[in-house]
């Protein structure tokens, strides 16, 4: 059988303003199995990255339910929310979120900060994700000195320091030129065939292009989801 890492089911967001509430995301479900590559995509405003702030456990749904990795994760309090974040997640940022006075090296070994991993071992981890991004003589170069490819690039070793069993990125390639964003989309592609599950928020073409399916979503609801559709 095919295992089920992600449901939504009528998945509502609200926000407060003044005195009433406005509704961004309006009912959505579906349903993601271990090892897909879905890009989400649909015009500027529509609730997107609302939708991955809540997969990824950054930010709580208002009505409707969440199965994370078969566990309930729609009402946890913020302690839980972050364990299970640091246990099931990793999110990739267009703005890659380094900490501008930590090396490459120590950028990534952050998520194990939180765990009972020994630093010997975490930087070995460390290590050998910056080389599996391509960063091997980077380690300890600070975001400054490295360009947005190479930040983008310790972002994903980052994201994938505790083998997240999905992992999200919200515009990943929103702030780079063509040809860098393919060599991260290749990157995801890899990942992705490793066995991790894959979400990408995108406006890029090439970026949809890449994923196996595709959620189109529109005023906070799901207005089509498919197969990618490959001209
Ligand atoms: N914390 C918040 N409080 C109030 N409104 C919010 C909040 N976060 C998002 N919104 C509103 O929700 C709507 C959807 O925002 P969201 O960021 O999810 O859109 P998006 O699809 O990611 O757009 P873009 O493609 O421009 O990134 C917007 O109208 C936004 O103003
Ligand atoms: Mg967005």
């Amino acid at each position: 059988m095919m295992e089920e890492v992600i449901q939504l089911k009528n998945v509502t967001r609200s926000f407060v303003q003044g005195d009433s509430s406005i509704q961004i995301l309006k009912g959505i479900t579906f349903t993601v199995t271990k090892g897909e590559f879905i890009s989400i995509i649909g015009s500027s405003g529509s609730g997107k990255s609302t939708l991955l702030q809540i997969l990824g456990l950054l930010d709580t749904l208002t009505t409707g339910s969440y199965f994370l990795g078969g566990h309930d994760v729609s009402h946890l309090d913020d302690d839980t929310l972050s364990h299970m974040r640091n246990q099931f997640i990793g999110f990739v940022f267009q703005n890659f979120y380094l900490i501008p006075y930590a090396t490459a090296l120590e950028n990534v070994m952050l998520p194990g900060m939180y765990t009972t991993q020994h630093t010997k071992d975490m930087k070995e981890r460390a290590q050998a994700l910056l080389e599996r991004v391509g960063l091997a003589d980077r380690m300890q170069f600070k975001p400054s000195m490295l360009s947005g490819g190479q930040q983008q690039r310790i972002a994903l070793a980052r994201a994938l320091f505790n083998e997240p069993a999905v992992l999200l990125a919200d515009e990943p390639t929103g702030q780079l030129d063509s040809k860098t964003s393919v060599e991260i989309l290749d990157l995801f592609s890899e990942i992705n065939q490793d066995g991790t599950t894959v979400i990408v928020v995108t406006h890029a073409p090439e970026t949809a292009r890449t994923a196996k399916r595709t959620i189109v979503v529109k005023d906070g609801v799901i207005l089509s989801d498919g197969p990618t559709q490959k001209e």
